[in-house]
């Protein structure tokens, strides 16, 4: 945890100012291991392999617990990083630009393995606070250590140990993973200062009727029950499935003039044609991924636009995104 973070913390009981108690031991940038404690209500938060612990697993409801050992798995075993990582966020993020981030404090709700964390750490953000319930944070922490403008929080989103200090607040994927992801999106938006700005990408209701009819029960009943060991074996056999369909037939009738009639009555194309870029490691994670999340709400836009009006955002913009899913950014008032 670099030093500069406790400018932005704050007590998730109590909402007191967090200062450092001790410190066992600290690198140049980092401190290690050490104690915080609450100047208020007095309650201790350790620093454990350099990150700051908000949040303890053991004792977090028995859903939110499923759903974060399961992504800590995941983005252990998928920790490698992408170059197409960049555009694939921006498309999550529209009408966000690289400069956009210049000089600005920005909170990432549920940074998995920190791949965008690192990217808006260089594109020039004062300081990008990212915050993940899961094991996650490991891989987080060791991607962006070298950077002194990242910070990794390992903390629920619905606790935020955060003072309401943002420009910009973000979560990519996180909020249906949520048991109320309305609730999740509220806390967020909390941390925003007056005139700040959110952005939000979620699965949609519209245009996946297949996965909620055929996709879901499997997920609910079998794959995110069994061992994450042998779902990443059994995962090879749908991902090996998309894999050449996006390689053989996507991406070739997509880039062909001839082929655009055909194309364009492919089941799934938008999304489809999306990943067929990406290698067999990352098509791979993206069906596990699906597959192992326990809790996993497919959003309509209508309750997608009610969660903006909520929090009285003004000049929202709500999108799709490959036609499967939704993202929205507005600026609160
Ligand atoms: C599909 S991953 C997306 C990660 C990242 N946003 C990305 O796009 O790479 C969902 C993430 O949400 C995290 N998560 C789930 N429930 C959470 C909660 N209650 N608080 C904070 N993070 C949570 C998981 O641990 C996981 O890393
Ligand atoms: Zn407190």
């Amino acid at each position: 945890m670099k030093k500069k973070l406790l400018d932005y913390l704050a007590c998730p009981s109590c909402g007191g100012v967090i200062r450092l108690r001790s410190i066992q031991e600290e690198d140049r940038i980092e401190i290690i291991t050490a104690e915080l404690e609450c100047a208020s209500c007095a309650r201790i938060f350790r620093i454990v392999r350099g990150i700051p612990r908000f949040a303890d697993l053991e004792n977090v409801e028995h859903e939110k617990r499923m759903t974060a050992e399961s992504f800590g798995w995941s983005w252990q075993e998928f920790s490698q990083d992408d170059e197409r990582y960049g555009e694939q966020f921006l498309g999550w993020i529209t009408p966000v630009r690289p400069d956009f981030f210049a000089g600005k404090i920005v909170l990432e709700g549920g940074c998995g393995k920190g791949r965008h964390t690192q990217r808006i750490a260089r594109w020039g953000a004062r300081d990008v606070v990212a915050v993940d319930l899961s094991s996650a944070v490991e891989v987080a922490f060791a991607s962006t250590r070298g950077l002194e403008n990242a910070h990794i929080i390992q903390a629920d989103i619905y606790h935020l140990p955060l003072r309401r200090d943002f420009d910009y607040a973000f979560s990519v994927g996180v909020l249906h993973h949520l048991p109320d992801p309305g609730k999740g999106f509220k806390s967020l938006v909390s941390k925003v200062k007056p005139g700040g700005y959110v952005s939000a990408w979620i699965y949609g209701a519209e245009n996946n009727g297949w996965i909620v009819r055929f996709i879901n029960p499997l997920r609910r009943s079998f794959t995110s029950k069994i061992s994450p060991r042998l779902l990443l074996q059994l995962s090879k056999i749908p991902a090996a499935i998309m894999y050449v369909a996006t390689k053989l037939v996507y991406a070739p009738l997509n880039a062909s003039k001839r082929g655009g009639s055909i194309a364009r009555r492919l089941f799934y194309r938008d999304y489809l044609t999306a990943i067929a870029p990406f290698n067999w490691r990352e098509q791979h994670s993206l069906v596990f991924d699906h597959l192992i999340a326990p809790t996993a709400f497919y959003i309509s836009r209508e309750e997608f636009e009610e969660w903006w009006r909520e929090v009285n955002a003004m000049d929202v913009i709500i999108g799709w995104h490959n036609k499967n899913s939704w993202r929205g950014f507005g600026r609160l008032p």
